[in-house]
């Protein structure tokens, strides 16, 4: 990565784009910011993104656009089967990849779906770095079992691991041993470790993981839908490949997984999502699904413009000042809160600034969701919208119990070059506040509770007055400020 030393100042991030288009944000009121929340049941999924001052509940589909996307988009040759602008797409995954097949999907999840059906048996079980919310769901679906087979500094929250989001070769052996090959459908490697902070794995862990794969014939698959990201890590911190291109970064992780899918809201800047894979086998299996769930072959339930956008998006990852764009700014935010004693994720990770809930509400038992009544305060203090990543997003066992999360974690999605970094310093200062006065912050308890995904539609209450409280304080401190 090419280095930027400031002379007069302390090092920035830099923006390495000019804005061009832009939205107009709406910073509402203290008195309706708590209103707002709580009309949402206090489910930043539920808030209207008009009542949002700073969405940073994802970067999914929300990445800022280039030019060259969107000029790309009036091109797009609409048709149902042929597509020249599937072939486009279909040509810069073999690129990058190296891979043969490419199989087009709606989303991330919709690749899920097709691999679960394809590839999980009842009884089956996954073992994987980290699991994600959608990926657990379908393999649970479909009878098979996720088994989290990771090191245990991937639940140290702070912590000095550059790859916590390394598999654990002696743990995968293990369970190999344990549950005998036949029972395990996949073994899945997650770039960029969503839940545990967008923790990245390094190539050698990778490519290790994939050898132990072939020596007992079972199949790699890596969700790469956090690439971007995991590219960047392991450029700046894996020594072998700091002078190494990111193309060559990238074909060599795509030589050592069987099928590579992503969610291209992530993965290529827009909306879509693809399976890729040089195995024909493996191919034709899947290859059945798509035009039952996602649509034809050749869009795969993405429309042509869209697809346009995600080949540009994908050759646009090759550019390193593109991908350091959220890296970057999270890994500010994360240094600045910390020396402000702000408990967050370290190392800054990808994805987000990920605030520790467990330490920030300590007071507040895992039962009445501490990430999730952080993210509610969040957003009475400033308008800005977290995203809940704990026991919230977990589902209950099949007994009913909860089952309480690992982390508990209020993630505050960088989406790539959406933000400036006074809005990065207005963040900064409002978490600042809450943090000088977390006290007052209370649980949550659900109205309304989903079976499935329940952190997505359901409905919570706080257990007390303390919302109220919390406004009367920021009130006193900070006057008639917004
Ligand atoms: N895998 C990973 C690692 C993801 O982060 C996501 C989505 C998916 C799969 C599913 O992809 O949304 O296109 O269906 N993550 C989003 C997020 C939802 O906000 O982190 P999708």
């Amino acid at each position: 990565m090419r280095e930027l030393k400031f002379y007069s100042d302390n090092a920035v991030p830099l923006e390495m784009h000019k804005v061009r288009v832009v939205q107009k944000l709406n910073l509402l009121p203290i008195d309706e910011r708590l209103r707002a929340i709580n009309e949402a049941g206090n489910n930043t999924f539920l808030l209207r993104n008009k009542d949002t001052f700073l969405d940073m509940l994802t970067d999914s589909g929300v990445n800022a656009m280039s030019d060259i996307q969107l000029s790309a988009m009036m091109i797009a040759d609409d048709s149902y089967a042929g597509s020249a602008t599937f072939s486009k797409l279909e040509s810069k995954l073999q690129e990058l990849f190296g891979t043969k097949y490419v199989l087009p999907a709606h989303q991330g999840r919709a690749c899920e779906h097709i691999l679960a059906k394809v590839f999980i048996k009842n009884g089956d079980i996954v073992p994987t770095n980290y699991h994600f919310t959608t990926t657990k769901a379908h393999i649970g679906l479909q009878g098979g079992k996720v088994l989290e087979v990771h090191y245990p500094e991937a639940l140290i929250v702070e912590s000095d691991n550059p790859f916590k989001g390394n598999m654990s070769p002696e743990l995968l052996k293990k369970v190999i041993v344990e549950y005998g090959a036949s029972r395990i459908s996949f073994v899945r490697m997650e770039a960029g470790t969503n839940l545990i902070g967008g923790q990245p794995f390094s190539l050698a862990n990778l490519k290790e993981i994939y050898s132990i794969c072939k020596h007992h014939g079972l199949l790699l698959v890596l969700d790469a839908s956090l690439l971007s990201d995991n590219l960047y890590f392991i450029k700046v911190r894996e020594p072998a490949y700091k002078e190494v291109d990111l193309r060559k970064i990238t074909r060599e992780i795509a030589d050592h997984a069987d099928i590579i899918y992503f969610s291209a809201r992530k993965l290529g800047h827009a909306r879509g999502g693809g399976i890729c894979t040089n195995n024909t086998e493996l191919y034709m299996k899947m290859r059945e699904l798509v035009p039952l769930y996602e649509g034809f072959l050749t869009y795969g339930g993405m429309s042509v413009r869209e697809m346009e956008a995600i080949t540009v998006g994908l050759e646009e990852t090759m550019d390193e000042d593109m991908i350091n764009q959220g890296p970057l700014f999270i890994e500010y935010m994360v240094n600045e809160l910390k020396q402000r004693g702000v408990p967050v994720v370290t190392p800054a990770g990808g994805l987000g600034c990920h605030l520790n809930a467990m330490k920030f509400v300590p007071h507040i038992p895992q039962s009445e969701y501490p990430a999730g009544a952080l993210g509610a305060a969040l957003f009475i203090a400033s308008g800005i919208r977290g995203m809940e990543r704990g026991t919230l997003s977990e589902e209950r066992e099949t007994d009913g119990k909860e089952h309480y999360s690992n982390m508990e974690l209020l993630r505050l999605a960088l989406p790539r070059r959406v933000f400036t970094l006074s809005q990065i310093k207005y963040a900064i200062d409002r978490i600042t506040w809450l943090y000088e006065n977390r006290d007052l912050i209370g649980g949550l308890k659900f109205t309304e509770e989903p079976k499935v995904l329940r952190f997505f539609m359901g409905r919570l209450t706080p257990v007390s007055d303390w919302q109220e409280k919390l406004v009367t304080k920021f009130k006193k401190d900070l006057g008639n400020s917004l």
